[in-house]
Parts: C-alpha cells; structure tokens; sequence
C-alpha cells in the first residue's frame, strides 16, 4: 500500500527530519534490543510534545495505520516493536524529554515521558530526594515506556511497582484526544482512578506522555552485603531474619544461583568475591537514622551464626557497593551471551520459593535435554527470573510451557514484572480465566475500538481493525 499520503501528512506535523524511512535509520526502532522481536513499519516518528503525539495519532487514525509507541525499548517481552502483521507507524516518545518540575516540599517531580529514568532519579538525587524505581536498563528505560509496562526492579519489597509511584497521569487516547491528570496529590478520591488502567497497559489502551511521580526522602545511609547461602530456604530464613531486625529498612533482596555469578565472571571477567557456591544473596539496607551498619552487621553475624549464611562479604565503600551490583545486573548481558534463552518472569507465593524452584529445575531437567537454567530474582517479593539456555535448535516454546505449569501449580503469574508484549499473549490465554479475559476486551474495545493502539500486545485477539 503507498503511505506517500501519510507520511507527508506526519512529516507536515514533526518535520521531516523526525520522519524515519531510511532502512539503516529505523532498524533500532523496529527490532528489540535482543533481537528477538522485530518487524517492519511504515516509519518511524518523533514528535517533540504532547499536541504533536495527539496529531500523530489522529493522522493515523484517518489513514486507519496501527501505532506502537516505544519509549527507551529496553523491554523484554517485545511490546515496544512492531508486528508483522499490519501496516503501522512506530511512536517514539524520545523527544518529550523534560523534567518539568521537582517539588521538593510536595515530594513530586513532573516528568514527560521521553525521559530516561536515570535522569529522572539524579533529579530528584539533586534535590535531596530519591525517585524509588531501580532496575538494570535504568540508563535506557524511558519514564513512559517504565510506567506503560509498570515496571518492577529491585527496590520492589520496599517501595511497591512502579505503579505506586505514579501520582498523575496525561495521555493520548486512540482517538487523539488527550487526557490531563497531572494532579500533584497525594490524596485524590475524586472518582475512578483512571490512570490505573493505562499503567502496565503496554500502550494498547493509550499514550502516556507525562507523569506526575512520587518522590521519598533519600535514605542517607546505604549498606550493602554479598552472602552465600545453601540453597533458597536458607534465603528466606535470612530475609525473615532481616525484616526482624531491620524492618522495612531492607531496600533490596536479591537471590542469585551460582550459575548466574559464574556466567558474569565469564561475561565480565570479574568474579564474585566470594567463593563458589549454590546460591547467593545481594541485600541491601537504607535509612537515614544512625546505627544502620552496626544493625546489618548483627544480623549477618547472626546468620552465619545460625548457618543461614555460609559466607559474606559486606561492602566497605560506595565503590564497593557498586560493584556488588555490577555483579548482578550483569546477569541479563551474560545470559544473552550464553546462548538462545527462554525466560520466565514468574512470581509466586514467597514461602513457596524453594519448592517451586526444586520443581521447575527437576521438569526442565526431566523434558529438555541440554537446557540448562539461569535462575536469579528478586526474591523478596517472590519474583523468580526462571530463565533457561537452550541448545539452539530446542523449540523454545515447549519449555514455557513445562515452567509454566509449574508456576500455575504454585497459584503464581506467567509475568510478573516484564508484562505480556507480544511474546506471552498465548501464555496469557491459556492461564488467565475467562472473565479476566473478557474484562480485558471489554476494556480494550472501550478504549480503542478499531484496534489501531499497538496491536497484538498483551491480548491475543485485539478487536478487528476497521
Ligand atoms: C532483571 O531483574 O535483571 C531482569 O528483570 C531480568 C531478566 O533479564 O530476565
Ligand atoms: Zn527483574
């Protein structure tokens, strides 16, 4: 089909320039960053505000073009990028990149939603506050696209998703008319909070263009430990050991299994400090009353008292601290490196950790000869990255499904934090209940009615475009 018609129409819009044909120019915004998802599109374009997203999406409309909005595509479950089965434009929200406002009484800051999350956090760092969303791709991660995939992350246990940081909300509907509810509250009961729909929504209901976020005070103190432990349970006899004594100071909790520092130490070439073992805890405590270090170093005394912990090591400096980090958010880039892998983003009941992870181990072992499992996770809030690397020729879908039989045997999620995209719509289908389901198409053929807001995400059958 000729979109010449189009395409000047968007070009009369943005500008030219933010007009992306050319094969070499839009290949990042029609692949993901894994290569795993990618399919072609008309262009790609750039609008620089909120009025030029609304016009961008009512010019489609009239030329009856899909829209996939796309923020730092740093996703992991494809939503981002196109798919190959209709004509449609990529929307990149990168130019809406300004911090409008850090209010450091009321505790916000109003941000727009091509803005890289860590810009975002070294704002309110600038004003003495700390923007409580942390995870790997944070260098990348653009604010829209992290609160259209409610994104976790690894201060989850202590400060929620990031739908709980999400005070007011402005979008564009399917229609292009834009809704502003970038209210600075922290109280508003003033009828149905709508922005909750559109939050993890995966841009299939509407555009986030702005946000009001909600800020905390900046911990002043900061500590952080590597610990070996025997196996999970001995994990969450540490965590509830912690939260006795340190209570919701505890900021992070991550396990990792030895397999995971050891693809890193290949990856990197820097090894764990600590000696070999089946798995690892990276805790980590904040606060800003005094006594903190003393507190962590009881507890972990205690631990390894009590076998708990088998070894650590507790950073004696930010550098240090970093680099117990770098360790683990290295994990996703040396599993990439490792070979084709099928991942799992699954939560189940914390209590049920070890038996889940004892019996998806044991299934994968048992049905896929060859495959070997990446397991790490933040395990404080029952998140388990269940990842498995497999011989390059092993049909990847067959082991979804032996996990995530295992995952619905637990009562827990297919996807926890990295939502549905376009690679778990099936998985969607067959583990949600029929009205969940039907909830869900009757809020998307609500909102957008022909289908045109990134179709094929997140459900498996978008309404009929027209
Ligand atoms: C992480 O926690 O590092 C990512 O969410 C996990 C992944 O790459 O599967
Ligand atoms: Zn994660």
């Amino acid at each position: 089909m000729d979109h010449s018609e189009l395409l000047a129409t968007l070009a009369g819009i943005v500008g030219e320039a933010q007009v992306i044909t050319a094969a070499h120019d839009i290949e990042p915004y029609v692949n993901d960053w894994r290569r795993m998802f990618g399919a072609p599109a008309i262009c790609a374009v750039r609008p620089a505000n909120t009025a030029e997203v609304s016009a961008v999406v009512r010019a489609c409309a009239a030329a009856r073009v899909a829209i996939v909005p796309q923020g730092g595509n740093t996703g992991l479950a494809g939503g981002g990028v196109p798919l190959g089965d209709a004509p449609q434009v990529v929307l990149s929200l990168a130019r809406l990149n300004r911090i409008r406002d850090v209010d450091a009484v009321g505790l916000t800051m109003l941000v727009e939603a091509g803005v890289v999350l860590q810009e975002a956090q070294l704002a309110a760092t600038d004003a003495g506050l700390l923007l409580p969303i942390s995870f790997g791709a944070q260098g990348s991660a653009r604010v829209g696209g992290v609160i259209s995939t409610n994104a976790g992350g690894v201060n989850v246990l202590r400060y929620g998703m990031t739908r709980q940081s999400v005070l007011g909300l402005e979008v564009v509907l399917a229609d292009g008319s834009v809704v502003d509810g970038l209210r600075r509250l922290h109280k508003d009961n003033a009828g149905y909070d709508w922005k909750q729909i559109f939050i993890g929504s995966e841009g299939t209901l509407g555009i986030v263009t702005a946000a009001v976020l909600r800020l905390v005070p900046k911990p002043t103190q900061r500590v952080t430990a590597l610990l070996a432990v025997a196996d999970p349970a001995a994990a969450l006899a540490l965590l509830a050991r912690a939260r006795v004594s340190l209570g919701d100071c505890i900021t992070a909790f991550e396990l990792i299994s030895g397999k995971s520092l050891a693809i890193v130490a290949d990856h990197i070439g820097r090894a764990s400090p600590l000696a070999a073992a089946p798995w690892f805890v990276l805790i980590e405590a904040s606060s800003s009353l005094a006594g903190l270090r003393d507190a962590v170093e009881e507890v972990l005394g205690a631990a390894l008292e009590a076998e708990e912990a088998t070894d650590g090591v507790l950073a004696e400096s930010e550098s240090q601290a970093n680099d117990l980090w770098s360790l683990r958010e290295h994990i996703t880039d040396a599993e990439k490196a490792a070979g084709p892998s099928v991942k799992h983003d699954v939560s189940v009941p914390v209590a049920d950790i070890p038996a889940f992870l004892e019996a998806a181990a044991a299934a994968v072992a048992a049905a896929h000869e060859g495959a070997w499992v990446n397991a790490f996770g933040h395990v404080g809030d029952g998140n388990i990255h269940f990842n498995v690397v497999i011989p390059p020729a092993m049909e990847p879908h067959a082991v979804n499904h032996t996990v995530h039989e295992i995952v619905a045997g637990f009562g827990g999620s297919i996807s926890a934090e990295h939502g549905i995209g376009q690679y778990r719509t099936g998985e969607l289908e067959t583990y949600k209940s029929a009205p969940e389901k039907a909830l869900q198409h009757l809020l998307k053929s609500a909102l957008d009615p022909a289908g045109r807001l990134n179709p094929g995400k997140v459900l498996f059958a978008s309404p009929k475009r027209s």
